[in-house]
C-alpha cells in the first residue's frame, strides 16, 4: 500500500469545491515570525491573507531587519539580538505568540524549534525538517512532552493539484504503479556567502532541493525498501548535483535527481500499467497543471489555481490543526518526517555528505 493511501487525508481546503484556504476555521492564531530571508517574505505575504491569522512579531539576529520586516507586513512587534538574548528567544518569550515559523538556514532549525517548543509555542519549520534524524527525534519527543502542535513545512503536499495527483493514482486509472521520475535543479552560481553552498548552515542540494522530488516518490510508491546515491561533491564538501534511486519490494522504481548547477525541466512523471501523470504549469512543487495518458484513452490536462503564492494551503492546515487542538497535521505526520530524514541520512551517508550538526 502506497502512503498517500496510508496516510494522507485530504486538508479540507484542498479538497474539490472546498472553501478559499483563506476562509476563517476558528480562533485567530498571532504568528510569530523568525528570520528574515527570502522565504520569510514570501510565506509572511500569505499569512498575511488569512482571515484567522495576526502577525504579532518577528525576529532576526539583526533589530534593524526585525524592524523593517515588521513594518513592511505589519508586525506589532520586532525583536533583534540583545544582550547576549538571541532576537528568537525574545519572541519566544512574549506571551502573544501562539505559533512560531522557523525559517532560519536548515542547520538552525533544531536549535530555533527546540527552542519555541521549550517556551511552549507551536511550531510550522521550514524543509528540511533538520539536518539529521536525531534532531528530528528530538524535536518530535520534546512537542509530545509539551503538547504543541509541530509540523515540517512540506508546502507541496497541501496543493490541490497535488491532492489531485493522489486521487488519480488512488483510482486506479493508471494501474499498478512500476516508476517516478522527478528533478529539481537551477545553476545556482557558486557563492560561499549564500545558505546554499555553505556547509555549516547546511548546504548542498539534497538538503535543500531532494524534498520536493521525494514528495512524489513518497506519494506515489511510499518509501522505498532500499536507496542507491550517487552525487558531485564540490571542494567545500556539499553536493553540487545528486541522482538517488528508491527501490521497491515489487521492482517498482523512483529516480530522482537534484541540482544546482543545471536548469531541469522541474517536474514528476508517474508511470503505472494503465497510463502515465506528469506534472506542469510550474515546477514540481507547485504544479497548476496535471496531464494524464491513460492506457488507450485520450491525452487530458487538468488545471488548477494557487491561492497567494500556494502556500495558504499549508497554513490553513497549521491552522486548523492547532485550533482543533491536534498536535501532528494528518498530511503531514511527524512518523514521516522522521522517516524522510533516515533516508535523508542514509542517502548522505552514500554521498559522504556530512555537516557539523551531525557531531553534536
Ligand atoms: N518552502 C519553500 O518553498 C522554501 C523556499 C526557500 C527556502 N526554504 C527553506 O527555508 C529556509 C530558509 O531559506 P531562505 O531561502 O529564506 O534563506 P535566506 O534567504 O538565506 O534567509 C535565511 C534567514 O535566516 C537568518 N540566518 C542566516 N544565517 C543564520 C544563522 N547562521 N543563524 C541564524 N539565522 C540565520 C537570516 O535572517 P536574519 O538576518 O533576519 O536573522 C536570513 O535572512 C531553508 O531551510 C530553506 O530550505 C523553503
Amino acid at each position: 500500500m502506497t502512503l498517500h493511501q496510508r496516510f494522507v487525508v485530504q486538508p479540507p481546503c484542498a479538497a474539490p469545491g472546498a472553501p478559499s484556504p483563506l476562509t476563517a476555521t476558528g480562533r485567530p492564531l498571532r504568528w510569530g515570525v523568525v528570520a528574515t530571508g527570502g522565504i520569510a517574505s514570501k510565506v509572511t505575504a500569505d499569512i498575511a491573507l488569512l482571515e484567522d491569522a495576526v502577525l504579532h512579531a518577528v525576529s532576526s539576529r539583526s533589530a534593524d531587519r526585525a524592524r523593517e520586516f515588521a513594518g513592511r507586513f505589519g508586525f506589532a512587534a520586532s525583536y533583534g539580538d540583545a544582550g547576549g538574548v538571541p532576537g528568537y528567544q525574545q519572541l519566544f518569550d512574549d506571551p502573544e505568540v501562539d505559533v512560531v515559523y522557523v525559517t532560519t538556514p536548515h542547520a538552525q532549525h533544531f536549535e530555533v524549534a527546540r527552542a519555541a517548543l521549550a517556551a511552549g509555542k507551536h511550531v510550522l519549520c521550514e524543509k528540511p525538517f533538520t539536518v539529521n534524524a536525531a534532531e528530528a527525534a528530538a524535536l518530535i519527543d520534546l512537542a509530545a512532552d509539551q503538547g504543541r502542535f509541530l509540523m515540517e513545512a512540506v508546502w507541496t503536499r497541501f496543493l490541490p493539484s497535488v491532492n489531485r495527483a493522489w486521487d488519480i493514482l488512488a483510482s486506479g486509472e493508471l494501474g499498478g504503479i512500476r516508476w517516478v521520475q522527478a528533478d529539481l535543479g537551477f545553476p545556482a552560481g557558486y557563492d560561499p556567502s549564500s545558505r546554499i553552498w555553505d556547509p555549516a548552515a547546511g548546504g548542498g542540494a539534497l538538503l535543500d532541493l531532494t524534498v520536493y522530488p521525494l514528495t512524489w516518490a513518497l506519494g506515489a510508491l511510499g518509501f522505498p525498501a532500499s536507496v542507491s546515491a550517487a552525487g558531485e561533491l564540490n571542494a567545500d564538501g556539499v553536493d553540487v548535483q545528486n541522482a538517488v534511486t528508491l527501490s521497491y519490494e515489487g521492482g517498482a522504481q523512483a529516480q530522482l535527481t537534484s541540482s544546482l548547477g543545471a536548469l531541469g525541466p522541474a517536474s514528476a512523471t508517474v508511470a503505472g500499467s494503465g497510463g502515465w501523470l506528469r506534472t506542469g504549469g510550474g515546477p514540481l512543487h507547485n504544479p497548476r497543471e496535471l496531464t494524464v495518458q491513460p492506457q488507450g484513452g485520450e491525452l487530458r490536462t487538468e488545471t488548477f489555481d494557487s491561492v497567494g503564492a500556494g502556500y495558504t494551503y499549508e497554513l490553513r492546515e497549521t491552522t486548523r490543526c492547532i485550533q482543533a487542538g491536534l498536535t501532528e497535521s494528518p498530511t503531514m505526520p511527524l512518523a514521516e518526517t522522521l522517516a524522510t530524514m533516515h533516508l535523508l541520512d542514509g542517502i548522505r551517508a552514500q554521498l559522504g555528505l556530512r555537516y557539523a550538526n551531525d557531531s553534536v
